[in-house]
């Protein structure tokens, strides 16, 4: 699909040091064009460029499927926390999550692609076990707060993973604007994950402990 752009793979390279990517794939007018050969060299079997495409496609839907649904299960988890702590976390998260979404939209938009979300079984499951956490712990526990951390930092890792790989994708294209939007994500993913793994260290964690004694 994104065979024929030939002309256009010096346009990465900006001649002022500026990525062009974005302007150049709109200027000549064809969708996608920027997804540069991932096989330059003739050694490599031609399939491999439209293969690897196809996957790199496939796999943005999947994330795109993965952050619109926790667009919505982040309110949830932050209204069924115990703490102030945890629900601020998980709210400024739920922001985060949507500007996650639209990143991605943008990233089809550069394609020349549709922002179609392809069913993520992974973030499925997940989800429903976060759901079963909250509905298996007592509402205003630590231990549910503990078991909110638990699912979300499962679901931190499922992103990290995903835009870490993505991210190294997108390079290897050599679509530099895409892979700085990708890893721009990647690192808010990880601060997120850091968030968690402070609360629960500095406080969730001991007073769910003292609970269960109780
Ligand atoms: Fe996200
Ligand atoms: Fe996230």
């Amino acid at each position: 699909m994104e065979k024929k752009n030939s002309a256009n793979k010096a346009s990465h390279s900006s001649e002022n040091g500026k990525d062009t990517t974005l302007a150049k794939s709109r200027s000549n007018g064809k969708p996608g064009s920027e997804m540069k050969s991932a096989n330059n060299s003739a050694t490599k079997a031609p399939k491999m460029d439209e293969m690897l495409s196809k996957l790199f496609i496939d796999q943005l839907r999947d994330i795109y499927y993965a952050e619109k649904l926790l667009a919505k299960s982040l309110n949830k988890l932050a209204k069924a926390a115990t703490t102030e702590e945890l629900k601020d976390a998980l709210t400024d998260h739920q922001a985060e999550t949507e500007t996650h979404v639209k990143r991605l939209e943008k990233v089809f938009d550069i394609l020349g692609k549709q922002a179609k979300a392809k069913r993520c079984d992974a973030m499925d499951g997940l989800k429903k076990e976060a759901d079963s956490i909250v509905a298996d712990t007592e509402a205003g526990s630590f231990t549910r707060d503990v078991g909110i951390i638990i699912a979300a930092q499962k679901v931190e890792h499922y992103e990290i993973a995903s835009y870490g790989c993505l991210t190294q994708l997108a390079r290897t294209f050599g679509m530099e604007k895409i892979a700085s939007l990708l890893h721009q994500t990647l690192e808010e993913e990880k601060a997120a994950d850091e968030t968690l793994t402070s609360i629960a260290e500095n406080n969730i964690n001991m007073e769910a402990a003292q609970e269960e004694e109780a």
